[in-house]
């Protein structure tokens, strides 16, 4: 069973964590096969499996739902979860019971989206049994107020807060603090600076980990993909091959290449 601890000893030994998408029983399995350590029920499932054009409309019902599928295929994998949109913003009490409702759908840990604000809410879960991975950086949930998917703290003032961001968050308690879109020079800086392990999405490869759609991964979806994605299923002979693959260019730090970095 890969563990909270798991996670933190390989961060201690550089040994790097491969994140994977993942959102019904079958990918679940033959991703940890593949040697996924942590499998996310992340709530792009608003797109890959739903059909939005956003996170904003999942549920709570959806990640549940989407959760009890992933843990009855899963063996040895840590579950992440997602709480979507509007679950865990009003209060801490209301994080809790959205939490709780992830945790008893096969969740060991839920993810939240935001900066040093819900560190009180990071605390309060933590408090209480739920590991937290704080997700800041590229907050998806959040596209209408940052104007759009595009990079964070790119000037020094966003850089500071962005790490201040990770700080609160880890002394509130987080095991993970995932950071998306990037630059890779601050993504390291963040990496140094916390002692719970750093997983990227677009953030280059000084972090502890990596994280990526399952459907880009496995180039399910034709037209521009976005900067920091490989299709791993070029030149693959199956899909389990692709995920292989993927682990592999994770794991010995071939991925990502610079040319996937901000
Ligand atoms: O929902 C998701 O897939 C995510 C990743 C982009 C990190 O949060």
């Amino acid at each position: 069973m890969i563990t909270i601890n798991t996670l933190r000893k390989m961060k201690l030994n550089c040994d790097k964590i491969a994140m994977l998408t993942c959102y019904e029983a079958s990918f679940a399995k033959i991703s940890e096969d593949a040697g996924v350590d942590i499998l996310l029920v992340g709530d792009s499932l608003g797109m890959t499996m739903l059909g939005y054009s956003s996170t904003l409309p999942v549920s709570l019902a959806d990640m549940c739902y989407h959760t009890r599928a992933v843990a009855n295929g899963s063996k040895h994998a840590l579950i992440l979860a997602d709480l979507p949109f509007g679950s865990y913003q009003k209060s801490k009490e209301q994080a809790f019971e959205a939490a709780v409702a992830l945790m008893q759908a096969g969740a060991h840990m839920v993810k939240l989206e935001g900066g040093a604000y819900l560190a009180q809410t990071t605390a309060f879960l933590q408090e209480r049994g739920i590991p937290v991975c704080a997700h800041i950086g590229l907050t998806p949930q959040s596209v209408n107020t940052l104007g759009g998917y595009r990079i964070q703290g790119k000037t020094d003032q966003d850089a500071a807060i962005l790490l201040n961001d990770a700080k609160a968050h880890e002394d509130a308690g987080a095991d993970l603090i995932l950071m998306e879109c990037v630059p890779a020079s601050l993504a390291k800086d963040v990496t140094a600076a916390i002692s719970c392990p750093s997983i990227g999405i677009g953030a280059g490869i000084d972090c502890d980990g990596q994280v990526l759609v399952l459907h880009d991964i496995l180039g399910i979806y034709s037209g521009k993909s976005a900067r920091f994605v490989h299709n791993f299923m070029e030149g693959a002979p199956s899909i389990q091959a692709a995920l292989k693959a993927y682990v592999a260019a994770v794991k010995s730090g071939t991925f990502p290449a610079l040319k996937h970095s901000f």
